[in-house]
């Protein structure tokens, strides 16, 4: 949690702020880094998830690649320090501009989600007297037992191509001049907590290598994509994901034939855990029916519980509270809903949060926020960007 050095330099900051663990964000590093390496996986951290550049610094020092999803993500990987040979970009909806830009960058790999797409892919190439390469994205029709939001791998949804579209898929592979053909590639949705998903996942890999081995297409990359789900409930207890169990999984359930990689795209497993927001209380609204809580952060700031119904830990981790609100060594605890300043009913972090008796002033943490926090924050009602805040190392 945060110890009271933390809590006393957070009183003197103007609020509210991300807040990083770096220490934590190594060690989590770490932790994937040597489950992963021990199977000779290779894994691209998702930009999307988070982009502070100490943050990309430290992921980029454990030698992974980068998974993008825009042409900007593909340049802040590049500048971030991730080799462009270590780069691959997905996305339902690349633009020329951004396609020519990953072409002029001679990235790892295109991740193509459409047989439209492939042949785009191959006209811009071939204007440039270059040869794209290329993973062709798969809806294995797996259901990632996820929030709705955050599915990706089921048959009708935008992404990837559906398997009853394969044979197109060969047929324009064989008709493209600038193409070379690396392998599949999947991301089945995100916050999987249920591993069984993932072994589901494996059998329908080996299924569509096989398959496309059979059509004359050898496949040199299995990319499985991300989705490792984290505990937003108990983040103290387990703050660093399960990598090994998670690793073992495809080690153990994928076949994997000579000379072919595996390739992963976590992003929330690497970095949520590591930061909070962190926010003040700026008035304390008791109602007849409810307590409000209403804190300088808002929707604008962290938007995952008011778009996915999102759980995070709510912590008031106030030094100035403690002995002052103890009745014979118990706190005063009280139901609040917690809120913010954004002129919306929705800007609602959670209902009957139960917490220390809380005054003007007091900080509180929202924790696990460290993927698709910052990166979907918005300056609706003209609000400043929250900026990072790390810890002194
Ligand atoms: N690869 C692809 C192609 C993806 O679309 C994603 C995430 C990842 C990898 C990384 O997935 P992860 O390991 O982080 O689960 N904003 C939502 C999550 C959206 C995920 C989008 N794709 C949230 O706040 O829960």
């Amino acid at each position: 949690m945060f110890n009271t050095d933390t809590v006393a330099r957070f009183n003197d900051l103007e609020t509210p702020f991300y807040y990083y663990d770096l220490n934590l964000l190594k060690q989590t590093l770490q932790a994937c880094y040597d489950a992963s390496s021990k199977y000779n996986f290779h894994v691209h951290y998702a930009m999307k998830a988070n982009f502070d550049p100490k943050v990309l610094a430290a992921i980029q020092s454990f030698g992974f690649g980068a998974d993008s999803v825009s042409g900007n993500e593909v340049k802040a990987a590049i500048d971030n320090g991730f080799g462009a040979g270590k780069v691959v970009f997905a996305g339902v909806g690349k633009s020329d501009k951004e396609i020519n830009y990953a072409l002029d960058a001679d990235i790892f790999c295109f991740n193509v989600e459409s047989v439209q797409e492939l042949g785009v892919i191959n006209d811009l190439a071939k204007a440039k007297g270059k040869t794209a390469k290329v993973a062709i994205r798969i809806n294995p029709n797996v259901d990632a037992h996820t929030h709705k939001f955050i599915t990706t791998g089921l048959d009708e949804n935008k992404f990837g191509v559906d398997i009853w579209q394969l044979p197109s898929v060969i047929e324009a592979l064989r008709a493209t001049t600038n193409i070379e053909f690396l392998g599949i590639h999947f991301h089945i949705g995100s916050q999987i907590t249920d591993m069984e998903v993932f072994k589901t996942l494996c059998v329908k890999v080996n299924e569509l290598d096989q398959w496309f081995n059979d059509q004359g297409f050898a496949i040199n990359v299995l990319n499985v994509g991300g989705g490792l789900g984290v505990d937003y409930y108990r983040p103290d207890i387990n703050a660093i994901p399960d990598f090994e169990a998670y690793f073992k999984i495809f080690a153990e359930n994928l076949t994997v034939k000579e000379g072919q990689e595996v390739h992963f795209e976590l992003g929330r497993a690497l970095v949520a855990q590591c930061s909070s927001l962190i926010s003040r209380v700026l008035f304390v609204k008791n109602g007849q029916h409810k307590n409000f809580l209403i804190l300088d952060a808002g929707m604008t700031d962290l938007i995952r519980p008011m778009l996915y119904q999102a759980y995070h830990q709510i912590d008031n981790i106030s030094s100035d509270h403690g002995p002052s609100n103890m009745d014979h060594g118990q706190k005063v605890m009280i139901k609040y809903d917690v809120v913010g300043p954004i002129c919306e009913s929705t800007d609602r972090f959670r209902e009957d949060v139960l917490l220390p008796e809380s005054v003007r002033g007091d900080i509180v943490a929202v924790r696990t926020a460290g993927a698709y926090g910052a990166v979907m924050i918005s300056n609706y009602n003209l609000r400043d960007r929250v900026p990072s805040v790390y810890s002194v190392e």
